[in-house]
């Protein structure tokens, strides 16, 4: 086989006189070619990892079989840590019950992109541990851009494969310590700066509830896997909804605390740097106990000695305990994103149960978050113009995903101010898209975009300050859009990454169904502007009778227990509803 670099090309060509034409050609075609080698390479060492998961079940099976590996997958996380701690299954039976699980998962959903093969020599090292951690023999999944030293963080990026992490990130270290095992990592949509789940290297991720849906993103994997039951909990990370999507999306929990209650170093992202919408990591999981549980053990000193840039602020059990009747603030849609009838029907539903429940509920608007979505948000996620975004892209394949992203981040600046004004009279919101995104070009105008921020999140908290509450009660963006949409819709996430913006924490909880008469009442959805984003986005939520719809619940920074307290709140109130209407 010959193998010809571009030089060598070029050198030919000029010697035997072919066109420039032909030369383009012949260097496009040698271009994918590297990319097809890359892509099968990094694909058969995914297949050769899960091969090497499926021998580990089978030699763990055989020295510690389990009876009923369904008893297992069905106990909750509480329940199977109590179990593990005090002996009656052993981390060996956990472990391997669950990876079988996890690969037939996968084989049908496609969430798993490595096998942690360390967790093996791990259950060695626990049994020489004197004291049970909180996550003791608790197996967990971590998504693609959580360091783990010898495996890539590849964030579907072809230039970043084989770059083996050479350090844990901290909280796989603060993971292992508490004594669970990581052993898997998940699929993420190419970049993470999107809520679909899809890459070049290894493909789409799909929704377990319906095929036709995104599982969300960009802890798509995370979120497919956990709710099909191949793991029982996940760490994920959130600049705009990426825990919170996937959580929505396939019908589980998920929360994202304030920017620094947890350590991010050892977590990769894809525009590193950006200062004004703040980037976190949570946990997802099937119920709200299991959030709780993961919080308190990461929230330990070994963490605060690890990351000392981090408040040593340890749970507060008393606040999450606490019975006393809160007050919570509510609104039904915002001003950027209208919501959908089943979406409003969600936060009407729970708003009603917590009232019933002994809670004061007050209306609640947050100021003008339509206003924020542009010349905050966009504004400051893109304040390079979006060129350390398009870094990523450099001699790779754009995901089909990530086109409408990525080319119109790619114009150039008098382009883009070109077109916003062009137009302006027949489609407002993509002038304004299209005005925020062009880039701030002097530190003097990024200091002033940094103070409007501030400013903002300030008018928010007064507002909650002047209603005295304790926590909100919003909607989610939710059903889960068809496959397709979400790269097409990114300022549809105004639900979520406002609390990005604000930085408060904030969970998910999924509250009901889409229902025929939410199906019907679709129909008749405009949106707050009647343009093409609204139409796309009507479109994207068709079809869903059946699938899950969320809430969100949030706290001021730093309260994360009381979140947590009301998440739990509405899932006890949701599930209790659902037991007495059979
Ligand atoms: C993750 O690991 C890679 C490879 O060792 C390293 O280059 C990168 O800086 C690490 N990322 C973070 C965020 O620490």
């Amino acid at each position: 086989m010959l193998a010809l670099n571009t030089n060598d090309i070029v050198g030919l060509c000029a010697l035997l006189g072919c066109s420039a034409a032909t030369v383009v050609l012949l260097l496009r075609w040698l271009d994918r070619k590297r990319i097809g080698k890359q892509v099968r390479l990094a694909r058969a060492r995914r297949d050769a990892a899960l091969g090497r998961m499926e021998e580990a079940v089978r030699r763990l099976s055989a020295e510690h079989p389990v009876a009923d590996p369904e008893g297992i997958l069905s106990l909750s996380l509480p329940e199977l840590a109590s179990k593990l701690k005090d002996g009656s299954l052993s981390p060996e039976m956990v472990l391997h019950s669950y990876m079988r699980k996890a690969l037939d998962v996968t084989s049908e959903l496609n969430c798993v992109t490595d096998y942690l093969p360390e967790c093996e020599t791990q259950l060695v090292h626990l049994r020489g541990q004197k004291t049970k951690g909180l996550l003791y023999g608790v197996p967990i999944s971590l998504k693609d851009n959580f360091n783990y030293t010898g495996h890539d963080s590849t964030l579907g990026l072809l230039n970043q494969l084989n770059r083996p992490a050479c350090e844990d990130s901290v909280i796989a270290k603060v993971l292992k310590v508490q004594g669970a095992l990581p052993f898997m990592k998940t699929n993420i949509p190419q970049s993470m700066l999107n809520y679909d789940c899809s890459n070049p290297i290894y493909g789409r991720t799909l929704n377990p509830l319906n095929h036709k849906k995104t599982p969300g993103g960009s802890s798509g994997g995370e979120g497919s896997l956990i709710a099909a039951g191949g793991s029982i909990l996940g760490i994920g990370s959130d600049i705009g909804g990426s825990i919170r999507f996937p959580s929505a999306f396939c019908g589980i929990c998920g929360f994202k605390p304030t920017a620094n209650r947890l350590s991010k170093l050892g977590v990769k992202t894809s525009s590193a740097g950006q200062k004004s919408v703040a980037a976190m990591i949570g946990p997802l999981a099937r119920d709200v106990d299991s959030l709780v549980l993961c919080m308190r053990a990461l929230l330990c000193e070994e963490m605060f000695q690890l990351d000392p840039t981090i408040p040593p602020l340890p749970f507060n059990e008393e606040i999450y305990s606490s019975t006393r009747p809160l007050r919570i603030g509510y609104y039904e849609t915002d001003d950027a994103t209208m919501a959908t009838p089943s979406m409003k029907r969600a936060v009407h539903e729970t708003k009603e149960l917590l009232e019933r429940a002994g809670h004061k509920m007050v209306p609640f608007t947050p100021p003008s978050v339509e206003k924020s979505m542009f010349e905050l948000i966009v504004k400051g996620l893109l304040a390079d113009g979006g060129s350390t975004f398009l870094d990523n892209f450099k001699g790779d394949q754009v995901d089909p995903n990530l086109k409408t992203q990525v080319s119109t981040y790619g114009l150039p600046y008098w382009l883009k101010i070109f077109i916003s004004f062009i137009v302006k009279p027949v489609f407002p919101r993509l002038s304004k898209l299209l005005q925020n995104i062009k880039g701030i070009r002097s530190v003097k105008d990024l200091w002033k975009h940094h103070l409007e921020v501030e400013a903002y999140r300030q008018e928010f908290i007064s507002q909650w300050k002047k209603l005295e509450i304790d926590a909100v009660l919003c909607p989610i963006l939710s059903p889960a859009l068809t496959i397709g949409y979400p790269g097409k819709l990114s300022t549809a996430v105004s639900y979520t990454i406002l609390y990005n913006l604000v930085d408060f924490p904030v969970g998910v909880v999924p509250v009901t169904t889409v229902t025929k008469d939410d199906e019907e009442g679709l129909k008749a959805y405009k949106g707050h502007k009647k343009d093409y984003w609204d139409k796309l986005l009507k479109e994207a939520l068709t079809d869903s009778i059946g699938l899950p719809v969320s809430v969100q619940c949030v706290a001021l920074p730093w309260q994360e227990e009381q979140c947590l307290r009301l998440m739990k709140e509405v899932e006890t109130l949701t599930q209790e509803r659902r037991t007495s209407n059979f």
